[in-house]
């Protein structure tokens, strides 16, 4: 370096004296680089001006500086040499001027005389190029295009000239180059070029170093560091942590429940990092269901689920960061159903009525169960309650048949309530129930019933007709119409005439009414068949028999058989002067139609011509003596004997009974006169008629018998026809009267019936004629016979004995026995008769 240094001050000092040269009679110049060291020689200047040396410091040579101008050298007196005297900085003097001159003046005295020295500085690179900062600070945005251009502050270089600064250079990195470029004027400029992009997410910062160079030699340098910020951009979106955010949510979830929080974070820095959260194209359904906190991302329930309206939401979020970039993310929430819901029982179809007759296991309604609930919490079970002939079988899904179980019954129950229980499968289960209301149709499956088996009704005889006798009363249980009951009478015969000539009954009500007045003396009770109908389709009936007894009521009076009302004389009763105390006289003989109580006849002696004597058995009507006859007696005595029923009140009637005291019909002369009349002598003549009819009639009889007899042995028995004769005059004389005109009895009916009657009006009943004797179905058929029979008859005790023995005697006979009979009875009419007439004449 020192070697260099000579070489160029040799070389200097050469151009020197060339300048000196030039200057000989003038200045003296010289070139002399800057900042030597003080005392370096700059050239001598005795020599270059010629002077004298030894006389410089005679000559008190010596620099003189103008004005103030600063002394810079001096001038070495013994050797003429001018160095330098204080420290030359070019930068200093003369700043960025490419020429810098420095004016010295050499003044000598003796004689006095100035010479001007030019001194010529010339520049060393003695200056590093230096940077105002040292730390340039720069701020790049991260979205700055490639190939950006920043411009870079210069370096500074107090030299001129080639030692300023010649070039720049940036530290190695992957961002920037540098551009350097020259102006006019020889300045030299540099520029960062953006390379490659900036990413602050990255690099928030990049740091350089930048470099210039002078061109000296050495050549110096200065550096300087670039921090470059690199500035954020909204270049970043924001990102959620998960794409698709899956919650699942009990449907019964409160209010307000966190359901899920979303999170988006952004790269960004500042209100570009800053992320709100908005749903994004949702339902109002949706909007109304849940909220999201636009800062926390949280996802709030508002509003209460139901799994059974709606099983999942998928809810788009959207986040957006300070200047709007976007991103999405789907939030899906799966709602889990519970058990929350009841079936529901519909009832699909119910056939209401039914008819009480279905068959088993028929359909009577459909129906259908409904669960919104999912899987188990849906699957329903249905039952009945107990005790109903019904019971429910599954049909197609959800769907029940209910059908009957057993049979039906409307008039045990009418109605059903039926109730249907569901329940599901949940935990806890859930149920329901809903009843039914079933009504049962009535068929007409039941007939009238009569309240009693047999119906008696008991009327009075004599009873007015329309009267009502007897109710009977059927029920039906079935409805309406089904158990309607109308009653009627069956169609019968009673004795021969329809049976509602006598009742009627009336179809509603079920009353009887009687359409006649009924006479128990023509008979005592008859049946009716009475017909229980009810108005279904087809009816159905029933039938009862009533019977109808009709009872006894005294209207008769007695009637008194023997002896004849009328006092006909020969009715005269014998009484042998001897006939001791107590011997049987005669007897009155009385009948009565009624019965009972009201034929129970009693006798009594009302009127008589001797009271003591006779008496007369209350109940038999037997006359007795009550003592001996004596001789005192008058012959003939009359008794007025009264008979009386028992009834209430009773009836009697009376009769007179003739008595003659003598052992001989012919000692009475005056009986002729007590009985002979004109009637009496006719009846005589009647009665020879009479007797030889009869005995013609039994001949005639006899031998047609016989004949018959020896044709047809059994026929023979036929004849007598369990019937036996009484004469007519014996009868009492109403039932001739009834048999002849039918003026008896006042009612139109009992005319209406005889009128229409069948000759079984001949043949009348006499039952009551004494009651416990006489089997009620005898009858006493009327025919004119002899009055002989009567002898047998009167002379029996009672009329009972009599009748037995008839009975007897014809039962037991044989033919040949009636034969002799006939003969027997045709001997004693005719001896009767010849008695009889022998008597009158
Ligand atoms: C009566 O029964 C018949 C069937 O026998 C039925 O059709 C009808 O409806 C029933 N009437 C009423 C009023 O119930
Ligand atoms: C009366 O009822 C009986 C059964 O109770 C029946 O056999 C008879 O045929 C019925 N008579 C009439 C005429 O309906």
């Amino acid at each position: 370096n020192s070697w260099c240094r000579a070489l160029s001050v040799a070389l200097q000092l050469c151009l020197s004296v060339f300048v000196m040269a030039d200057t000989v009679y003038g200045d003296v110049s010289y070139s002399f680089p800057e900042e030597m060291k003080r005392g370096s020689v700059i050239g001598n200047l005795a020599k270059d001006l010629g002077l004298d040396v030894n006389r410089l410091s005679v000559r008190k040579a010596r620099i003189d500086t103008e004005g103030s101008r600063k002394k810079y050298c001096d001038i070495n007196v013994n050797t003429g040499e001018l160095t330098v005297a204080e420290r030359i900085d070019r930068e200093g003097l003369c700043g960025k001027k490419t020429v810098c001159v420095i004016k010295q003046e050499l003044v000598l005295q003796n004689p006095l005389e100035s010479q001007r020295i030019n001194i010529n500085v010339q520049d060393v690179n003695d200056n590093a190029p230096v940077f105002k900062k040292d730390v340039i600070k720069l701020e790049i945005s991260e979205s700055a295009d490639k190939g950006s251009r920043f411009l870079l502050e210069e370096a500074h270089d107090a030299d001129i000239g080639t030692n300023s600064v010649q070039s720049y250079s940036i530290s190695q990195n992957e961002h920037f180059t540098l551009s350097v470029s020259s102006k006019a004027g020889g300045r030299v400029y540099c520029e960062l070029v953006l390379d490659k992009e900036l990413d602050r997410e990255r690099e928030q910062e990049v740091t350089l170093i930048l470099t210039a160079v002078d061109g000296g030699t050495p050549p110096r340098s200065g550096t300087v560091a670039i921090q470059v910020t690199v500035l954020d951009a909204n270049d970043n979106a924001p990102v959620f942590t998960q794409a698709v955010y899956k919650v699942s949510l009990p449907e019964n979830s409160p209010l307000d429940t966190v359901v899920a929080t979303v999170s988006a974070t952004d790269a960004d820095y500042g209100v570009n990092g800053e992320v709100s959260y908005e749903f994004s194209h949702v339902s109002d359904n949706d909007l109304a269901t849940f909220s999201l906190d636009p800062n926390s991302g949280q996802i709030v329930l508002i509003a209460s689920l139901d799994y059974e309206g709606e099983t999942i939401f998928e809810l788009q979020i959207q986040a957006t960061d300070g200047l709007g970039l976007v991103s999405f993310a789907t939030v899906v929430i799966d709602i889990s159903d519970i058990n929350d819901n009841a079936p529901v029982i519909l009832i699909d179809t119910l056939y209401s009525p039914v008819p009480e007759n279905v068959p088993l296991s028929t359909e009577v309604g459909i129906i259908n169960v409904q669960d919104r609930d999912a899987d188990n919490n849906g699957q329903v079970h249905c039952s009945l309650q107990q005790n109903v002939p019904f019971k429910l079988v599954p049909s197609i899904k959800n769907y029940y048949s209910l059908v009957t179980t057993g049979e039906l019954d409307r008039e045990l129950v009418s109605d059903y309530d039926i109730t249907i229980t569901a329940t599901d499968e949940g935990s806890p289960p859930l149920s329901s129930s809903k009843t039914v209301h079933l009504s049962v149709a009535d068929v007409n499956d039941n007939p009238p019933v009569f309240e009693e088996q047999v119906y008696s009704a008991h009327v009075k005889e004599n009873n007015k007709p329309g009267s009502s006798v007897c109710t009977v009363a059927a029920t039906d249980p079935d409805w309406r119409q089904n158990g309607t009951v109308v009653y009627s009478l069956l169609p019968s015969d009673v004795r021969g005439a329809p049976v509602s000539s006598f009742v009627s009954i009336h179809g509603d009500t079920g009353v009887i009414h009687a359409v006649r007045s009924f006479d128990y003396e023509q008979f005592k009770s008859f049946k009716v068949l009475v017909l229980a109908r009810d108005n279904g389709s087809p009816p159905l009936s029933s039938n009862v028999t009533v019977s109808i007894f009709i009872s006894d009521e005294n209207d008769n009076s007695p009637q008194i058989l023997y002896p004849s009302p009328e006092g006909n004389s020969f009715m005269t009763e014998m009484v042998p002067k001897a006939a001791q105390s107590g011997s049987l006289v005669s007897k009155v003989i009385a009948v009565d139609s009624d019965s009972g109580q009201n034929a129970w006849l009693s006798y009594h002696i009302v009127k008589a011509t001797d009271p003591g004597l006779f008496t007369i058995g209350e109940h038999s009507g037997e006359i007795r003596t009550q003592r001996d006859i004596s001789e005192s007696d008058s012959t003939k005595q009359n008794l007025i004997v009264s008979v009386k029923d028992n009834g209430q009140p009773s009836l009697s009637a009376t009769c007179a009974v003739y008595l003659l005291i003598s052992d001989n019909l012919a000692e009475v002369p005056e009986l002729k006169d007590m009985s002979y009349d004109e009637s009496s002598s006719k009846l005589t003549f009647y009665l020879i008629i009479a007797l030889v009819s009869v005995s013609t009639f039994f001949l005639t009889f006899i031998i047609i018998i016989l004949a018959v007899r020896f044709c047809h042995r059994r026929k023979p028995r036929l004849l007598f026809d369990g019937a036996v004769a009484i004469p007519s005059a014996y009868l009492p004389p109403n039932y001739a009267e009834v048999e002849g005109a039918g003026t008896l009895r006042s009612t139109y009916n009992y005319d209406a019936y005889l009128t229409t009657g069948s000759r079984t009006s001949d043949f009348k009943f006499v039952t009551s004629y004494n009651e416990g004797t006489l089997p009620s179905d005898l009858t006493l058929k009327k025919t004119h016979t002899s009055i002989d029979d009567l002898e047998g008859f009167t002379s029996a005790t009672n009329g009972s004995q009599v009748w037995h023995f008839v009975l007897n005697f014809f039962s037991c006979v044989s033919d040949v026995y009636i034969l002799s009979g006939s003969a027997i009875l045709t001997f004693l009419g005719s001896v009767a008769v010849y008695f009889l007439t022998l008597q009158h004449s």
